[in-house]
């Protein structure tokens, strides 16, 4: 049976990722890094009927320490072998890049960026020593475009595509592969537990109000089933030729196809349309 390790597993795709992978017979790590947030993960455990195939262990992706202490445990329990890392712990802030401040930003930052190189550096000997291993990054449809009121969030999906396509260079002869999965919009907790910075008297404040109305009235009107994105994940860890990249949704799909085909300034001109920013003035 292969092991995989999932990160961030409390909710979302990570909670569904690690029920569906159990499914497909993979014996499974399910981490997280508040170990009080597992009930949820227990319950869809039962109810698929994996329980037994998933180990809970605490590990938090921006603890140096936990990362190396989670690793190991990891590794010690699988007996020295792990065939895949689901890397999808993330978090987002709403709001405008000047309003939101840098402990805020750099939070995202060393979620979605650093915290998958760190755990990355940490199993790759491991990987390397027996030459397979699968490096599956949950990253975003944000990564194809800029979006506004969630510069940094871009930005750190922007990053991690470009270290990972480096990376595919440096580790495919090897034996391991890297995997991107780029989700559209779905229906999970970050929309809830991403903070919205407004504060009084921002000169973004218009702005700012028109998204959040258009992202609850049609962005989170629209989003889908967690669980397609959690499909999309198992899909990729058992196929023999992994593609680089996995677009989930319509929306991703759009994006994936028409990303680098347009002008800037006509993807802007789309973008703001869509939105309608172009109704919008500060
Ligand atoms: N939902 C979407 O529409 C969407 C679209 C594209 C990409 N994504 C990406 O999908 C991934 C999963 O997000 P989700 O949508 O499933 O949201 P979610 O339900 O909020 O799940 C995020 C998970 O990450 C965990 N997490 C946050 N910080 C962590 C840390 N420092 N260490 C370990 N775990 C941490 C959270 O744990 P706690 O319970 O402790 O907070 C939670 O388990 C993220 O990378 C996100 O950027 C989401």
């Amino acid at each position: 049976m292969q092991s995989v390790l999932v990160t961030g597993t409390s909710s979302g795709f990570g909670l569904h990722a690690a029920t569906e992978l159990g499914r497909r017979g993979w014996r499974v790590f399910a981490t997280m890094r508040n170990l009080g947030r597992r009930g949820a993960l227990d319950e869809a455990a039962a109810a698929a009927g994996v329980t037994e195939r998933l180990e809970v262990t605490q590990l938090d992706v921006t603890d140096p320490a936990s990362v190396e202490a989670g690793a190991r445990d990891v590794l010690a329990r699988a007996g020295g072998r792990l065939g895949a890392v689901v890397h999808n712990a993330g978090v987002a802030v709403g709001g405008a890049f000047e309003d939101v401040a840098d402990a805020e930003q750099r939070r995202v930052m060393e979620t979605n960026f650093w915290g998958v190189l760190a755990l990355t550096r940490t199993l790759l000997p491991t990987f390397r020593a027996q030459r397979s291993g699968r490096i599956l990054v949950v990253s975003s449809n944000s990564a194809y475009a800029g979006e506004p009121a969630n510069s940094v969030y871009v930005a750190s999906k922007w990053a991690i595509e470009g270290w990972a396509e480096s990376l595919a260079f440096e580790v495919g002869p090897f034996g391991i592969d890297v995997v991107l999965v780029e989700p559209g919009s779905y229906k999970t907790e970050i929309w809830g537990a991403s903070p919205r910075i407004l504060p009084d008297g921002s000169p973004y404040a218009t702005m700012m109000r028109h998204l959040e109305k258009v992202i609850d009235e049609k962005v989170l009107a629209s989003a889908r089933d967690p669980r397609e994105v959690a499909a999309v994940i198992a899909d990729a860890l058992s196929a023999r030729r992994p593609r680089f990249r996995y677009p989930v949704g319509p929306d991703a799909w759009v994006g994936h196809v028409v990303r680098g085909k347009l002008p800037t300034r006509v993807q802007r001109f789309l973008v703001s349309r869509l939105l309608g920013l172009h109704r919008v003035k500060p």
